[in-house]
């Protein structure tokens, strides 16, 4: 399982989501542009000492970002104008969740290029989960179903 973020605009988010993975052994492909420089202190301390622990990776386009992507591994996006729900997904442990910009999420292009599409049921009338949440919670579901959460320490 891997998370990708789609040109982030936002650095708290980044870092957020590069500590999730981190801590949960999952690794992070970063589609640049982003909208901030990974010296800016708010991706730092969001990141916290956990970034040197995360894998990451930053490719320099959305097409680059494809040509690395493993054969087979299939590209899901976590989007608001899905139709299905992430938890009626089931999900392989090679697959990459891909998640869209803050401002814009994703273009019609990646829209359809993405194998496949889920969302997190919200209450009608509100517009969207910020992407970090958003990403926990499709992450969680997904490493749930493929035993892909690091082994429970006893404490
Ligand atoms: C703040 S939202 C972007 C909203 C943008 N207007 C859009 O339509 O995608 C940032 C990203 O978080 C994820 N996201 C937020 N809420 C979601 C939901 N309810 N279901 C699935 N993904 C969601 C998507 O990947 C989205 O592109």
């Amino acid at each position: 399982m891997r998370l990708a973020l789609y040109q982030p605009d936002i650095p708290q988010n980044a870092g957020t989501l590069l500590r999730l993975g981190a801590c949960l052994g999952v690794e992070v492909d970063i589609i640049e542009p982003c909208g901030f420089a990974f010296t800016d202190r708010l991706f730092l301390r969001a990141g916290l000492d956990y970034l040197p622990r995360a894998a990451w990776r930053r490719h320099d386009s959305w097409d680059h970002f494809l040509a690395s992507r493993p054969s087979g591994a299939r590209l899901v996006l976590l989007t608001t104008r899905a139709t299905q729900s992430y938890t009626g997904r089931a999900y392989a442990a090679d697959d990459i969740l891909l998640l869209g910009r803050e401002s814009e999420g994703v273009p019609e292009a990646v829209h359809l290029a993405v194998d496949a599409r889920v969302l997190v049921p919200m209450r009608p009338g509100l517009r969207s989960l910020n992407v970090a949440v958003a990403g926990a919670m499709v992450l969680g579901e997904a490493l749930r179903q493929t035993a892909g959460f690091p082994p429970a320490m006893d404490h």
